[in-house]
């Protein structure tokens, strides 16, 4: 599993991402249109918005984003395919956005699943993330379970289970811009370069 920063380049994949029946309604009601492709997705929105493309043997087969502004604390968001569902690529995805988030001195993320998608909150939940409030008052949006984990400093990562990723070794880019996060099949974190 690999994660690699979206850039305009990388239209035609999110089209494809976005046209899965399975991505209708994730981030936005209906089908994702090209415009809000461009304007939410590609690198636009850098450095509140860091969005990577999670690639399993170069296949590109989710995304996920990390949010930084707005009101809450900084979160993320995840959606892989159905195909790539169920193999733990979903966890290690979280692994390398916590470190990210390291990296940021984010001390605390948030996700905020629908209330009703249970499968969502019990991932979150097997990942380390705790449910503290149901937010029904979001204008537009279903009931949504605000869920939060703490950033564990470096080497002290027990709160998913932690499957020994060494942190990555790309500290000296704190809070520079978005690269390359990889992870080979032995779990070993590595910068991608
Ligand atoms: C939620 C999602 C990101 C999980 O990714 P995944 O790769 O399927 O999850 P993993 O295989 O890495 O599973 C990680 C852990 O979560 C648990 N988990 C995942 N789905 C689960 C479910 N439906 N019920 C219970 N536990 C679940 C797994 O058991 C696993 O725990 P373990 O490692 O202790 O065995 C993915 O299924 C997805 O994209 N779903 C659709 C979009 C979505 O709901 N996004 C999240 C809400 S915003």
């Amino acid at each position: 599993m690999r994660l690699e920063p979206t850039s305009p380049d990388d239209f035609l994949t999110l089209r494809r991402l976005f046209d899965e029946p399975s991505f209708h309604g994730w981030g936005a009601p209906g089908r994702v249109s090209d415009e809000l492709i461009h304007a939410k997705y590609l690198g636009a929105r850098l450095p509140d918005v860091e969005c990577y493309l999670v690639l399993v043997d170069e296949e590109a087969v989710g995304l996920v984003q990390l949010h930084t502004t707005g009101g809450d604390d900084p979160g993320i968001d995840l959606i892989l395919t159905p195909a790539a569902q169920g193999h733990g690529t979903g966890r290690r995805v979280v692994e390398a956005m916590i470190r990210r988030a390291r990296e940021r001195n984010i001390d605390r993320l948030t996700v905020d699943p629908d209330a009703g998608n249970e499968d969502g909150v019990r991932f979150w939940r097997a990942v380390g993330f705790q449910p503290r409030a149901t937010v029904t008052d979001d204008v537009g949006r279903e009931p949504s379970v605000l869920m939060t984990r703490d950033v564990e400093p470096a080497g002290n990562e027990a709160a998913g289970r932690s499957d020994a990723l060494t942190p990555a070794s790309h500290t000296s880019r704190r809070q520079g811009p978005a690269a390359p996060i990889g992870v080979d099949a032995d779990g070993i974190a590595n910068t991608g370069h």
